[in-house]
């Protein structure tokens, strides 16, 4: 652990780290990351981690693409800047758009890039607001979202983002915005009740809402295929088939977030493949570029666009975009990525090794202090209880599972904790079977520093 080291001490002179305990990581020191390669990254002190969270979510091809790094060096060196303003455009950014629509769901027309997840969901907001006000229909513009959601942090999505560490003392979630439930079956469904049931339950609480609020005041439904930051959430059963029709029931905008799930992660190219989904607008970043370079876009039906055509005639102009939306480097980064993801079958992969990795989550299954293993594709979680009859949590103060993944870390694996002592798991997806292995192993024993630590301080 890199607690004493100086680069860990010149860090905490100078760095305000996001999403931290600030406190702690002045009396810790963050753990300083200076090289990687393949599934692993290495600190300070030489000491070598399986990075079982890809980073954020975000590195699928793992700390040392090659080609990655050319493509980004080439693409300095011709055109290291260009804007896509006012009728301009960088050619790389064309060529991603274009594959971008061709390994698409059905039915998407159009890119919109920006630079985050956080960028393209506040972009898809903004997206849902115009298109109603264009339609004539000035009033259709509160969101709905979920308990738990995570959809980014600027003022706007954080406000969709269903946790209060994003709301708490910035003064959010803003007006118009609506938390429905979280489709978290464990937590969740009445006792005896099926997924079905539950999922119907759910939709039928959805409908309910917009009800009570007047369709004609919804303009847009924010959905992750799979919950990330809430806890790796996979949906029940029909869940899904059962909300969308009520959306279109009531013309509402359905924005897949996939900031998390697209480009394999699910074992299809697209969350929206795995579950079925017709979404208006999906929002991509993080694997677009292999998280090798800040990129993000949305992904928006021929339909939309053709409002926003018309609106853009009737204002003369879109007035809407980043400095660096399309920027020409980590466009250049991405279509490299999208190239390899074919290339070497990465949904192949998926669902290749997947079951290995969740076949390891779910063999501690029954332990004392896991409430319930789940996971889908080559994402997954355990959540830590206290009591495995009434699934009765830990006091949040007593930090479990954030024990269980510095443990982790000491043993040689980065794991992730998360509200509600939840434990992730989201390996790069050129992870190996070994490979999954050594993280399930390093999560093993973690396991058991937790259990002895919880037994001996008579937590449970
Ligand atoms: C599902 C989802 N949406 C949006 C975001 C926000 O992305 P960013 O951190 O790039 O702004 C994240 C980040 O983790 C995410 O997981």
């Amino acid at each position: 652990m890199s607690l004493t080291t100086p680069a860990a001490r010149r860090d905490q002179s100078y760095h305000l780290h996001p999403a931290t305990n600030l406190r702690a990581v002045q009396t810790e020191g963050p753990l300083v990351i200076t090289r990687g390669e393949g599934v692993y990254v290495y600190d300070d002190e030489g000491k070598r981690y399986l990075e079982g969270m890809a980073g954020l979510w975000c590195a699928s091809l793992g700390f040392s693409e090659r080609r990655l790094a050319d493509a980004a060096y080439r693409q300095m060196s011709e055109l290291p800047f260009y804007h896509s303003f006012a009728g301009k455009v960088p050619a790389i950014a064309t060529e991603l758009a274009e594959r971008l629509i061709r390994i698409a769901p059905t039915g998407m027309g159009k890119v919109l890039f920006a630079n985050s997840g956080s960028e393209a969901n506040d972009t898809a907001i903004k997206l849902a607001w115009y298109v109603n006000n264009a339609l004539g229909r000035p009033q259709k513009k509160k969101i709905i979202s979920r308990k738990r959601a995570y959809h980014g942090v600027t003022i706007a999505t954080a406000s969709l983002t269903g946790l209060a560490f994003a709301h708490d003392d910035f003064d959010l979630p803003i007006e118009r915005i609506l938390h429905t439930d979280c489709p978290h079956y464990y937590r969740g469904a009445h006792p005896g009740e099926s997924e079905e049931a539950f999922a119907a339950r759910l939709a039928a609480n959805l409908e309910q809402l917009i009800q009570h609020e007047g369709p004609d005041t919804i303009a847009a439904f924010f959905a992750e295929p799979v919950m990330g930051a809430g806890g790796v959430i996979v949906p029940p059963a029909t869940y899904f088939d059962r909300i969308q029709p009520i959306l279109r029931k009531y013309d509402i905008l359905f924005v897949a977030d996939e900031v998390i799930c697209a480009f394999g992660r699910t074992g299809n190219m697209f969350g929206a493949q795995t579950f079925n989904l017709q979404p208006d607008i999906m929002t991509l970043a993080k694997a677009l570029s292999a998280g090798y370079q800040p990129i993000s876009a949305n992904l928006l039906t021929s339909k939309l666009y053709d409002i926003l055509l018309a609106q853009s005639d009737k204002l003369g102009i879109f007035g809407h975009g980043y400095t660096y939306s399309a920027h020409p480097v980590p466009a250049a980064v991405a279509l490299e990525a999208l190239k390899i993801y074919e290339e070497r079958d990465i949904v192949g992969e998926v669902r290749r090794v997947g079951p290995r990795m969740l076949a390891g989550i779910r063999s501690y299954a029954d332990h004392p202090l896991i409430g319930e293993a789940r996971g889908i594709g080559l994402i997954g979680a355990v959540e830590i209880i206290r009591d495995k009859a009434t699934k009765q949590s830990f006091d949040p103060k007593a930090g479990v599972a954030a024990y269980l993944v510095r443990r982790a870390q000491h043993h040689g694996a980065i794991l992730r904790n998360m509200p509600g002592d939840n434990v992730a798991f989201c390996p790069p997806l050129i992870i190996n079977e070994t490979e999954i292995d050594e993280m399930m192993a390093c999560f093993g024993k973690a396991l058991d520093d937790t259990w002895s630590m919880v037994k001996e301080k008579g937590l449970a």
